[in-house]
């Protein structure tokens, strides 16, 4: 079966060689010497600074509340994975939906500004595939009521927006090394923070809250990335060019084969292209299911992704529903982009679209 993501294994004794090195330390984590070097490699890498490496890409998010602080409600898109809602909920705040732009899949900024109450402290859009938002309006109206902007960058490691990679953008960043992602550290993830008095603070809060061996400075959490995920990271970086390579064949490819069949995501202009993901969405969610079962029975799992719309899940209040989001979770699939499946892919969807749109209705004259 071939899944939509497939894991990465970097170069196998560049890998080795690093876990030599963590025997000859004798360190495993708490900071230590591979996740520091990793740190700084990502910073360069990315054109950013205060990057904090974590345990995972949820993790991260919850972290950015944890510094915030601050408790209340905060304005979310619906259209995201779980963790972007979760991590709100789970930090003592209010995850409160702004539905999506239905061309771009992400928030729509014309409805975060609804949403707001006396309550509301801060904006948590995320980069939706790796599509960068509409920062302007949405920093525009963070400023205009005073909010923080979070980000869930999840899917953006390789996006940059106006000439400056898109870490950069918001109060905060959170991004997800997860082993599907398109740079990984098996597990792991990384939070990306503006202000150097709360990166100072998110050191502290990711170390269990301590203020030093004999001291606890405030309530924090276990978020240490350990050594090895850290010697996984390195590695991947050192691919990092041919793996984006390889999938710009697939985007391309897809990309002229299918734009004619389905429709795809509306990019932002000003931002480059993300190579994660290749999402597309149908005319019907039964055109979608014909399709994924075509695609099934060849062995390919595309994926509706993401599904449920996060409005529907069970733990958040339900305050008014989100059609745009609910309507696009239903119409979407994402499909793989590796192990040389794309004509087969394109062949089915293709034909199948061809044979459901083409069968005729029964009121039509024979
Ligand atoms: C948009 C988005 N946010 C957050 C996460 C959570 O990341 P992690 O699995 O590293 O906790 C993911 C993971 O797939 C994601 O896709």
């Amino acid at each position: 079966m071939t899944y939509v993501t497939k894991v990465y294994y970097p170069n196998k004794e560049k890998f080795k060689a690093y876990i030599d090195e963590i025997y000859d330390n004798g360190w495993l984590t708490n900071n230590g010497p591979l996740v520091q070097k990793l740190e700084k490699r990502l910073e360069e890498y990315l054109g950013v600074k205060n990057l904090l490496c974590v345990t995972s890409g949820t993790v991260a998010l919850e972290l950015a509340y944890r510094v915030l602080e601050t408790k209340g409600e905060v304005i979310t898109t619906p259209f995201s994975y779980v963790s972007t809602t979760s991590a709100i909920s789970e930090t003592g705040s209010i995850p409160v939906f702004a539905d999506i732009d239905p061309e771009t899949f992400n928030i729509d900024p014309e409805n975060i500004e609804a949403q707001i109450t006396d309550q509301t402290y801060a904006i948590a859009p995320c980069h939706v595939f790796g599509n960068a938002c509409d920062i302007d309006a949405i920093d525009a109206i963070a400023k205009r009521y005073n909010l923080s902007v979070v980000y869930d960058a999840s899917h953006a490691f390789d996006v940059t927006y106006k000439g400056q990679h898109i870490l950069n953008y918001g109060d905060i960043s959170a991004i997800s090394f997860h082993a599907t992602k398109i740079f990984h550290t098996i597990e792991g993830g990384a939070i990306i923070i503006k202000d150097d008095a709360l990166y100072e603070k998110a050191k502290v809060i990711r170390n269990h809250g301590s203020g030093g061996p004999d001291s606890v400075a405030m309530l924090g959490i276990n978020g240490k990335m350990n050594e090895i995920s850290a010697a996984m990271g390195l590695c991947m970086l050192d691919e990092e060019s041919s793996i984006q390579n390889d999938r710009a064949m697939s985007h391309e490819f897809y990309q002229e084969a299918l734009q004619d069949y389905v429709q795809l995501q509306k990019r932002n202009p000003e931002a480059s292209q993300s190579l994660t993901y290749f999402p597309i969405v149908f005319q019907s969610h039964e055109e979608m299911d014909q399709v994924r079962k075509a695609l099934y029975e060849k062995e390919i799992a595309a994926r509706q992704y993401f599904y449920p719309s996060l409005d529907t899940i069970p733990f958040v209040e339900k305050r008014m529903p989100m059609p745009r989001s609910q309507d696009l979770a239903n119409r979407i699939l994402v499909i793989p982009m590796h192990s040389g499946v794309e004509s087969l892919v394109v062949q089915t969807i293709q034909e199948t679209l061809d044979r459901v749109r083409n069968q005729p209705t029964t009121d039509q004259p024979s």
